[in-house]
């Protein structure tokens, strides 16, 4: 047995968690009942995922907004595959919001009508491989590495949870004309977060006054968020899904590339090659530092 399968479980040729899949909800996926006013957040690990779930929630929910309702992003857009409080998705009030990592090709059929809505936050990979490196070391329920080369190995052969980067993005992106989908880049929204707020709220329907668009920008930036209990997924790490130290944090350093400090020049050629030769033809683009720019 690899050292990786007692982390991973395939299912249909796509890595998860082991321990909080449930192999059921995999298998009655396809057949998952969709609203249409749900709203997916989609995206591969580290991409930004509390950050969509906080922003969406902001921007839904006005007791989230101004802070009458004590409910946690978890809660408020639940994993659609790792239902870990056992969340009877059938009894959530509309319009739910769920997050995932899943393909595209494992996407319920309902989703497919058009009209509920996924959005696709994507990020820059060498950021994703050191956040995700970092991350792993982090959570009992993930394989840690010894260093950044051994994860970086992991990483490139799509032996983590989420397969590989490039068949994640490009599978969603490839197949975008079957869903209601909108990609959002993680450096964008570093670099706007009100344009990203605004442009999100116009994709989702939701029309808000120039105050809470600036209250939902306020509560959704990285130092905000990581001092918010409902936000920075704190409580839920340490309690629910297991922490090797107290030192980490799903809200770890929240910068545009971060990889420059952690890839050597060899790792970062190597890395170059190999994302050529997978992203070819591709049209979205990436950011790898914003100072570039
Ligand atoms: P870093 O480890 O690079 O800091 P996910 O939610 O998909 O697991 O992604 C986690 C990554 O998103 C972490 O990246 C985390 O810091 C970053 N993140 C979360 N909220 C953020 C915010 N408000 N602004 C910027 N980055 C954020």
């Amino acid at each position: 047995m690899d050292d990786t399968d007692q982390f991973l479980l395939n299912f249909k040729g796509f890595n998860f968690e082991r321990t909080l899949i449930d192999i059921d909800v995999l298998e009655n996926l396809d057949n998952f009942e969709i609203r249409d006013d749900d709203v997916f957040i989609i995206t591969y690990p580290k991409s930004g995922t509390i950050w969509a779930q906080q922003i969406l929630s902001l921007i839904h929910y006005e007791g989230h907004r101004n802070k009458t309702e004590n409910v946690e992003t978890l809660d408020r857009a639940p994993f659609l595959e790792y239902n870990m409080r056992k969340v009877d998705f059938s009894k959530m009030p509309s319009p739910r919001i769920f997050s995932s990592h899943i393909p595209y090709y494992l996407a319920p059929r309902g989703l497919k009508n058009k009209k509920a809505k996924i959005v696709y936050i994507y990020r820059n990979p060498k950021d994703i491989l050191v956040s995700y490196y970092h991350f792993s070391n982090l959570v009992v329920r993930l394989q840690a590495s010894d260093n950044l080369e051994q994860f970086m190995k992991q990483f490139l052969d799509g032996k983590v949870v989420g397969s590989r980067w490039f068949d994640h993005i490009r599978g969603w992106y490839e197949h975008k004309h079957d869903f209601n989908i909108l990609f959002m880049k993680y450096e964008d929204m570093k670099k706007d977060l009100k344009s990203s707020v605004a442009k999100l709220c116009s994709f989702l329907g939701k029309e808000l006054s120039e105050e809470d668009l600036d209250t939902v920008v306020r509560q959704a930036t990285f130092q905000n968020m990581k001092d918010d209990p409902q936000a920075n997924y704190n409580t839920i790490l340490r309690e629910e899904i297991g922490a090797r130290n107290n030192d980490g944090h799903f809200m770890r350093r929240g910068t545009v590339g971060d990889w420059k400090r952690h890839l050597t020049v060899e790792q970062n050629e190597r890395f170059d090659k190999i994302f050529q030769r997978n992203m070819k033809d591709f049209p979205l683009d990436f950011t790898w530092d914003l100072s570039e720019q």
